[in-house]
């Protein structure tokens, strides 16, 4: 009886102090030179936790952009670029001005219209589904602006 009662307390002693010093080794390592470390842990945690974080928030953004924050012209050439760069299939050249004057003398307005709604060998809106109608206007005008 004394013996049944005696082991098991004996036991839980033991366990008790295993737990005792792994608790003081884990304090003392963690308050005396482990601390920067464990700083740095925090920060490389954060780290590669952040920029999940700023994935959403600009995932959040692009699919707010359709209306709001507006990319340049020169930003977004480069969606346009694979046609207008190299006049390919008729398409007018960046820096042409033989290819942008008649557009030019037309006005931007009616040519941006024509932009939306595609023509020819070119796609609505020039393939870029997710540009607004004014950043599309940005990107005619930097077009326009290269043959200057
Ligand atoms: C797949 C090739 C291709 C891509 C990509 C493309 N375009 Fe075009 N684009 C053309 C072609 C070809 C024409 C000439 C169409 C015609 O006059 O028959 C053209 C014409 C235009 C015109 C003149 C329209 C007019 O009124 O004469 C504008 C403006 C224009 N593109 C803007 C853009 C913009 C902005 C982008 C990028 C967002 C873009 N394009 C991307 C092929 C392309």
């Amino acid at each position: 009886m004394s013996q049944g009662s005696k082991g098991p307390s004996k036991l839980m002693l033991a366990i008790w102090l295993i737990v005792m010093v792994f608790i003081a080794f884990k304090f003392f390592g963690g308050s005396s030179d482990e601390t920067s470390v464990g700083n740095t842990t925090d920060s490389a945690t954060l780290e590669r936790i952040q920029p999940v974080g700023e994935v959403r928030v600009e995932s959040a953004v692009a699919s707010a952009s359709g209306s709001g924050a507006e990319r340049s012209g020169a930003e977004l050439y480069a969606r346009c670029q694979g046609c207008h760069g190299t006049g390919a299939m008729g398409a007018p050249k960046f820096g042409s001005l033989a290819d942008w004057a008649p557009r030019i003398e037309r006005g931007i307005d009616d040519v941006l219209q024509v932009a939306i709604a595609g023509k020819g060998a070119m796609p609505p809106k020039g393939g870029c589904s997710d540009c607004s109608d004014n950043e599309l206007k940005s990107v005619i005008q930097y077009m326009m602006d290269s043959t200057k």
